[in-house]
């Protein structure tokens, strides 16, 4: 059970724990008066109370003493410097032959870890691949799953009946076909068109429970793709390895490569980074798109 409790001495009654709470566990009544802590219970254990409280008054059993450390405005990267490091992440899809350090995988789940979650779940789970002949086996079960949807969008009846169950989805799966037929002869060809024989293919995971979890692990995921290439890690979301997943009416492929890399069965796979050592580096920063805006 969860327990908050604010120490009156320390207090300095400026009402900032009812500010921003999102649960509204804090209610001034008055201005200047210590805050009372209602309904506990409906706690989400984010921390805020503990993060603005000015006279470290606030003693909460889900946040440790030893998990605070002061934020120092110096310490922060300037806005020039994050957006460049923003600007200059790019897909990665050549590596080189050289495994990844245990710590330097860890840094880049710290990073990961730190993305907000829906109603602060922390739903996210990681899963880290390094074993060569597994890593080998999911390019492998990928390019089955492509000729899978190949053979079944080729076969007239399945085409149909997909057309009518959902046109749109159909369609979009059709389109697909000559890529999947061109992925399928590149690996049929010795080359690794899934994972582009990247050392790492680190795993992002959670409880099939648990709300926003698809959303809460690609918050992860790309926080995962920024530290790595502040570290000058190479990396890729490797959606190829998860589209078998969110394959329509294939039971049996949605369950494939979770198994095949060691996702527990209550849990769900919903993405996945390959990390390595970039061979070679990029040497320039590519204009983007201008950004489609509609101000209301
Ligand atoms: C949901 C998603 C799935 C992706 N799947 C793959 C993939 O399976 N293989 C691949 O090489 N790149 C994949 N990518 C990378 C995109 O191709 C890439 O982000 C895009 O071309 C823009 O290039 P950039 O990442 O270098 O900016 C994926 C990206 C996203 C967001």
């Amino acid at each position: 059970m969860i327990s908050i409790t604010i120490d009156r001495s320390q207090c300095k009654k400026d009402g900032m724990c009812a500010i921003v709470c999102p649960e509204r566990i804090f209610v001034q009544r008055e201005k200047l008066t210590i805050p009372e802590v209602m309904h506990e219970e409906d706690c989400i254990a984010c921390g805020h109370c503990v993060a603005i409280c000015p006279g470290d008054a606030i003693c909460h059993s889900e946040v440790p003493s030893t998990g605070i450390r002061t934020i120092r405005v110096e310490e922060m990267p300037t806005t020039e410097q994050l957006i460049w490091l923003l600007k200059t992440r790019r897909s990665i899809r050549a590596f080189r032959d050289k495994p990844l350090a245990r710590e330097t995988i860890e840094r880049i789940i710290d990073g990961a870890r730190f993305a907000p979650s829906g109603h602060n779940s922390q739903s996210t789970e990681y899963l880290v691949v390094q074993d060569r002949a597994v890593l080998n086996q999911v390019s492998a079960m990928v390019v089955e799953y492509l000729r899978f949807e190949t053979r079944r969008f080729t076969n007239p009846l399945f085409r149909t009946l997909a057309l009518l169950a959902n046109r749109e989805l159909a369609e979009s799966g059709l389109r697909e076909i000559p890529k999947f037929k061109r992925v399928t002869h590149l690996f049929e060809s010795g080359a690794d068109p899934i994972l582009y024989s990247a050392p790492v293919l680190l795993a992002f995971h959670a409880r099939r429970t648990i709300g926003y979890a698809d959303v809460n692990a690609q918050l992860a995921l790309q926080n995962a793709s920024l530290v790595a290439h502040s570290l000058g890690i190479g990396n890729f979301f490797a959606g190829w390895v998860v589209s078998p997943c969110r394959a329509p009416m294939a039971r049996k492929w949605n369950l494939r490569i979770p198994s095949l890399i060691g996702i527990p069965p209550g849990n769900e796979l919903h993405g996945a980074l390959a990390l390595g050592y970039p061979l070679p580096r990029f040497r320039n920063m590519i204009e983007r798109e201008p950004p489609q805006i509609k101000w209301v």
